[in-house]
């Protein structure tokens, strides 16, 4: 097994699950490759079994540890890859990943290894399955820091504007925003409109005595082209832009335009920290027995996912050909509040 990409709270929950079926009903020897396709890469192979998992199901992160490493990117990359498996006698490859991840063991299992996925964002933006394990958890973290910033918000008539992960969807700003009663929710699917946001708000203060407002805002979200300057950052191995700034420019716009006084906020990295949801740990404990099985059915170059409440395997190639976008009907749920 490997762990790739940014960690999400399940991951042990998922490794666990598939060690526990494996060697007890399969029989099977584990193996983890360490910091995922880096460890595929430098021969970082570590022994598991049922006792490396005691006491892992209420963790957070991975213990295989995690990293954006793409075989394809390094220099034999995928020879190496090929050749840690070989030395290590692995017959069959669970990986646990997001679109990159999963990306590349869809290379693999078209190059002929024997890899099976599951499915791994806390941004819930594989279009393949319905959920991702981590992204309930990721929520639960946004509204219990968007129930405590209304308190202070209103305290200080405040604009408080809520940065929250989200690379190219926002599933996290919106359901956060519905949970969470947010006065708006910026999405990447839609580009805002500094000002349309600032009449929002100022209808808001209008409309009521005190003005305190919670705007979140998914990390990936732009402005109308034009209307505000972003500033572009660093990218990683697999060429995404490290992101986050657009709620303090947010904020620094709203105060501006408006005179009322904003704050950001960015939960960056907490929303993927800590204890998963016990929805994330069944969940996440249903994809690991499902891989396993999977592997068992010599099921390779197929991914298990979530559909209409069932697990299934669909081809590993599906689950990065499209990206889930936020559905317009559950975005105009959050709509009907703003304002
Ligand atoms: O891809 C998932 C994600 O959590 C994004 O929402 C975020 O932009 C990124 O990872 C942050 O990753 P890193 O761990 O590299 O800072």
């Amino acid at each position: 097994m490997l762990t790739g990409g940014g960690d999400c709270p399940g991951l042990n929950a998922v490794m666990r699950a598939v060690v526990r079926k494996g060697e007890a009903v399969h029989g099977d020897e584990m193996v983890g490759l360490r910091d995922g396709w880096r460890g595929a890469i430098d021969d970082m192979v570590v022994p598991l079994s049922v006792a490396s998992f005691r006491g892992t199901l209420p963790r957070g992160g991975t213990i295989l540890g995690s990293s954006r490493t793409n075989p394809y990117k390094v220099d034999g990359g995928a020879e190496a890859v090929k050749a840690t498996l070989a030395a290590n006698g692995i017959d069959a490859l669970v990986a646990i990943g997001g679109e990159d991840t999963l990306g590349v063991a869809a290379r693999l299992a078209d190059e002929g290894l024997a890899v099976v996925g599951v499915p791994k964002t806390i941004d819930n933006d594989l279009s393949a399955t319905e959920l991702t394990f981590g992204f309930d958890t990721a929520v639960q973290v946004c509204v219990d820091a968007i129930d405590r910033l209304h308190t202070t918000a209103e305290s200080h008539d405040r604009v408080m504007v809520v940065e929250v992960m989200g690379r190219h969807a926002g599933h996290i700003a919106t359901w956060a925003g519905i949970a969470g009663g947010a006065t708006m929710v910026l999405v990447p699917e839609q580009p805002f409109d500094i000002d349309e946001v600032c009449r929002t708000i100022q209808h808001r203060h209008e409309h009521g005595q005190r003005y305190a407002s919670i705007v979140v805002v998914a990390e990936g979200a732009l402005p109308v082209e034009g209307t505000l300057a972003v500033a572009s950052g660093e990218v990683d191995a697999f060429g995404h832009p490290r992101l986050g700034g657009i709620g303090d420019l947010l904020a620094g716009a709203i105060e501006q335009r408006t005179g009322y006084e904003a704050r950001a906020i960015v939960l960056g990295h907490v929303q993927r920290g800590g204890t998963p949801t016990a929805f994330d740990r069944v969940l996440a404990t249903r994809f690991g027995i499902a891989a396993i099985d999977a592997v068992h059915d010599g099921a390779f170059g197929s991914m298990v996912a979530l559909r209409a409440g069932d697990i299934v395997r669909v081809p590993l190639g599906d689950a990065t050909s499209e990206l889930k976008l936020v559905d317009p009907e559950i975005y105009a749920v959050a709509e009907v509040f703003f304002g």
